[in-house]
């Protein structure tokens, strides 16, 4: 059967086929750990999942606004303000189907074919795919371990393009946890203002950050606003992957463009998923904090007994909830690639870990360490058991 080109030209999340393995294996019966999922492991704040509860028995169940309610945008722009000082009026902002719609809807809204998309590596797969199926070439660029995979100003300024129209920041960042320095987020803003291009600004981590560290948006800068876009989401902010809200916050012409691509394919986010977002982001917000104090510990536990595994180093992961070794030693000891590692890991101790292949890196493996103390110390233990077995 002949397919369209533009889905031939992305593939299934590589992400998912480890998972996948490790399905089958708990199948059987096996006790796997699994440091696969991108996601919180906590269940949704109780007020939150109120007030969905009341959208319900209030029969908040019908169409809204295509870019949703007026009360979540004045919320999400209001919240928005208060964290990160920035400035954003309601036609600058429109409510999504998840972060991960809001991507994809900028990336169809503000790309050509032909163009060129900026994307530092190690990236979050679906950029690389979205970049693709809109017909992009997405310019990956290696940013190093020895600087935490951390992208510069200068960095970037070398590698913009004629036709480079977007530049993806996605700071913490999955998969390596990395948080730019602020001034220099700054400073890659004004490059791409200066060179006549858009950052997009992906901000599903903004605030899991660690060692007291404040959480930062590019949006406040006024002065390079012309440039920015933001894509937020709640999903991991509020443990609400399922409910499936993101924003955009952008000049009023591009949210009039995602707005008009919602109107024909997704229309509204779900009306119940939006009173519940209302809820999260007026509502007490102790939850976050509680779960940024045990994505501390976790952190800290992680990379403690990563750095003691022999062969084994790892970055200091400064935001998200992933931690992103260096296994390449292994490869002077039987294994191929971060591939094979993972499928060797799995069969022969049962642990599911993402390729670094995946994120367009090849010497790592992520580990995410949204999962409990007893999973990560088990799988740990685990690991290091994989790594003395090659020797
Ligand atoms: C970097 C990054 N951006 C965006 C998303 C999208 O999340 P959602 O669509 O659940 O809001 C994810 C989810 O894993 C992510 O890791």
């Amino acid at each position: 059967m002949k397919l369209a080109k533009r889905v031939s030209r992305i593939s299934v999340s590589q992400t998912m086929a480890v998972g996948e393995a490790a399905v089958k294996l708990r199948d059987q019966g096996i006790d796997v750990v699994d440091f696969g999922p991108g996601e919180p492991d906590f269940p949704t704040p109780e007020n939150i999942k109120q007030a969905g509860i009341r959208a319900i028995r209030e029969d908040f169940t019908r169409y809204t606004a295509t870019g949703g309610i007026k009360e979540l945008k004045k919320a999400i722009v209001e919240k928005h303000a208060r964290d990160f000082g920035s400035k954003y009026e309601l036609p600058e902002c429109l409510v999504n189907i998840g972060g991960k719609h809001a991507i994809f809807n900028i990336f169809s809204a503000v790309i050509d074919d032909g163009d060129d998309v900026i994307i530092p590596t190690p990236y979050w797969v679906s950029f690389a795919d979205i970049a693709r199926f809109v017909g992009a070439n997405p310019l990956f660029l290696h940013t190093k371990e020895s600087d935490g995979f951390r992208l510069t100003a200068e960095m970037l300024s070398r590698a913009i393009t004629p036709r480079t129209r977007l530049v993806v920041v996605n700071s913490p960042n999955n998969p390596s946890g990395a948080v730019l320095d602020d001034q220099e987020f700054i400073r890659i803003a004004e490059v791409c203002r200066e060179r006549g291009v858009h950052v997009l600004a992906d901000e599903c981590y903004a605030y899991f950050l660690y060692d007291g560290r404040k959480p930062f948006s590019i949006g406040s800068q006024q002065a390079l606003k012309s440039h920015i876009i933001i894509a937020g989401s709640l999903s991991k902010t509020y443990a609400m992957t399922g409910w499936r809200i993101g924003f955009v916050l952008a000049a009023p012409e591009i949210v009039q463009s995602v707005l008009k691509l919602q109107s024909h394919s997704t229309s509204n986010p779900v009306s119940i998923s939006q009173k519940a977002a209302i809820e999260a982001v007026t509502g007490p917000q102790d939850s976050v904090r509680n779960m940024l104090a045990e994505y501390s510990k976790r952190r800290k536990f992680v990379l403690e007994r990563l750095r003691a595994i022999p062969g084994i180093q790892c970055a200091e992961p400064g935001g998200a909830f992933y931690a992103y070794p260096n296994i390449s030693s292994s490869f002077n000891l039987g294994i191929r690639d971060t591939m094979d590692f993972s499928v060797k890991l799995l069969e022969t101790k049962y642990v599911a870990v993402v390729p670094g292949e995946a994120f367009g890196t090849t010497e790592h493996i992520r580990i995410s360490y949204a999962t409990s103390m007893e999973q990560l110390d088990k799988g740990l233990n685990r690991i290091r058991e994989f790594m003395a077995s090659l020797r």
